[in-house]
């Protein structure tokens, strides 16, 4: 039976959103990461057509185990099909926010996009596969924020699962068109505000980008979401201040 190539990519995403499984990548499972200190902070934020905001920060935990996460989506076009899945991807997000650019996902043990993994055993998941390990932003959730550790995340260069030097957040519509994308970089002040990740370069770039810290309320055409984590910080740095 001829089948166009249509009917098979439908037929893969069928299989993606429906079936899961427990693959064992090429290199093996993912091992549990440690050595992830609580004073390192990675971030993303980005703004798409699609996507009024999403900002992403990473730190490491007191037990330096795992990566906690916390991801915030505000504003994804409702014309989008979802549930939205949003992985890390490997390269830098391209000249005029080219989500194509950032490549596939980081998948260090070689365990493929497909079949779609199962949560309930995240070390058989692509490291990168945030989304699949964690759960997608659901549909109709105008400003949606989710919080976890991921245990095979690290924060160490030296381990192929970690998350700076040129990696980036994509977020994708149900059918997996990126539609919207950041890079991850490395915080500075240990803040909350989103940084610029408006990269003029390319792939493979492996320095980061200086964050550009955001003023604390920015004016204009900044995103409510902006404003109320400019707001979080006040009330958390007067908190330890008083
Ligand atoms: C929202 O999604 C629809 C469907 O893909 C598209 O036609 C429209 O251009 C999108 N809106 C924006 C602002 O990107
Ligand atoms: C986006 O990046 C991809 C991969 O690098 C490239 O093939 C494509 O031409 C780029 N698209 C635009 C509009 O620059
Ligand atoms: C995208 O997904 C929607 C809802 O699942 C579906 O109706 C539509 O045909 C898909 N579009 C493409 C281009 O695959
Ligand atoms: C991470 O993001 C959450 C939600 O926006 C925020 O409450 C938290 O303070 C942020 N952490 C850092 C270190 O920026
Ligand atoms: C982000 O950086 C780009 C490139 O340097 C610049 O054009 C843009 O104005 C910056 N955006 C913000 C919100 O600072
Ligand atoms: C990026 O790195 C990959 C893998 O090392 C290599 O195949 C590719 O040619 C590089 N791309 C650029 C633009 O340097």
């Amino acid at each position: 039976m001829h089948l166009s190539t249509s009917t098979v990519l439908a037929v893969a995403v069928t299989a993606a959103t429906t079936a899961t499984a427990q693959v064992t990548g090429a290199k093996g499972n993912a091992p549990v990461t440690t050595g992830n200190s609580d004073t390192i902070l990675y971030e993303t934020s980005f703004s798409s057509s699609n996507v009024e905001s999403g900002y992403l920060n990473f730190t490491g935990t007191s037990d330096g185990v795992g990566v906690l996460v916390t991801a915030c989506f505000k504003g994804i076009n409702a014309s989008q099909p979802g549930p939205y899945p949003y992985h890390i991807h490997d390269f830098v997000v391209g000249p005029n926010e080219n989500c194509t650019a950032t490549g596939g996902h980081l998948d260090p043990y070689m365990r493929m996009d497909l079949p779609a993994c199962d949560s309930a055993a995240p070390e058989t998941c692509q490291v990168g596969d945030l989304s699949g390990k964690h759960g997608k932003v659901p549909v109709g959730v105008d400003d949606y924020c989710t919080s976890y550790v991921d245990n095979y995340l690290s924060l160490d260069p030296s381990n192929v699962g970690f998350i700076g030097n040129s990696r980036s957040i994509v977020i994708h519509n149900v059918n997996l068109t990126r539609i919207g994308c950041g890079n991850i970089v490395q915080g500075s002040t240990g803040g909350m505000y989103p940084t610029n990740t408006t990269t003029p370069g390319g792939n493979n770039v492996t320095t980061y980008p200086t964050p550009t810290v955001a003023p604390p309320i920015a004016s204009g055409g900044a995103t409510s979401l902006r404003a109320s984590m400019a707001l979080g910080v006040i009330l958390a740095v007067g908190s330890l201040v008083l």
